[in-house]
């Protein structure tokens, strides 16, 4: 934050996990204000639990909508995932069934966020490493569903695409083309470790080349739609962030152009 401050760097907007400012005031909220006061910027939430049985958690919706009302933010964001029970949270993004009784739950509390905020929230498609039983329709049919019965828009994460295909056999090509391209707000991009058994998700390496393919035919079919690079372990220099960005930028511009 210091860096974007000191150089003032020429990227069109950030996007920030909504509970680091979750806090009424201190540093790290100034300073995401005084970074707001040049960029657009865009609240990821991690927390809310959009898929638990559990209660919405009015006090987290109740810190998010103060925060969104301060910040005024291009987007606010969420993962379609759960990551509690019974009150007890997990540092994860926990797949949910995805069948018809899941989806009736999770449209509810989708739209009782948006009530909430008195905004459209966008969800997010998580990267797995399980697939329930219990699941009757693929992942993209899901999220097409959960979109469509309650306008909220989609957060598409071309990398937690290209890992589940990889991890669950899933057709990447079934998934885009299930994807109204209207529904798509933005899109996130990241680096993933594939060393073991199956391809963990870390925000942790470059974009892979893989990826990168993925993504233009992502870009043909929904448009320039904004792009993010997710880097959060073994974070590199503000600059290897920057040429990653600009890779992004280049795919955006000629599909702008294509248009
Ligand atoms: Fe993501």
């Amino acid at each position: 934050m210091r860096e974007v401050l000191d150089r003032r760097p020429a990227v069109p907007w950030f996007e920030v996990h909504s509970e680091n400012y979750f806090a009424d005031g201190g540093p790290a909220l100034a300073t995401l204000e005084r970074i707001r006061a040049g960029y657009p910027v865009a609240l990821h939430g991690v927390g809310l639990s959009l898929g638990s049985t559990d209660a919405l958690d009015r006090e987290h919706l109740r810190k998010l909508k103060r925060l969104a009302d301060r910040i005024d933010p291009a987007l606010v964001s969420e993962h379609m995932c759960w990551s509690s029970v019974d009150g007890r949270h997990f540092n994860d993004l926990l797949p949910l069934p995805y069948n018809e009784d899941a989806l009736d739950h999770v449209c509810a509390r989708v739209s009782a966020v948006q009530d909430h905020l008195g905004r459209t929230i966008a969800v997010e498609n998580v990267s797995s490493y399980y697939a329930f039983p219990e699941s009757t329709v693929p992942e993209y049919e899901f999220m097409a569903a959960v979109a469509e019965r309650t306008g909220a828009r989609l957060l598409v994460d071309v990398n937690n695409i290209y890992v589940n295909a990889r991890n669950h056999g899933i057709d990447p090509a079934a998934y885009l083309a299930a994807i109204a391209p209207a529904t798509v707000a933005e899109v996130h991009l990241a680096g993933f470790d594939d060393s073991g058994p199956i391809v963990i998700d870390t925000h942790g390496a470059p974009v892979a080349p893989e990826v990168w393919s993925l993504y233009e035919r992502a870009i043909a079919r929904f448009g320039p739609v904004p792009t993010l690079i997710e880097w959060d372990t073994d974070i590199p220099s503000f600059d290897v962030l920057q040429r990653e960005a600009a890779t992004a930028q280049r795919v955006l511009d000629h599909a702008a152009v294509a248009a």
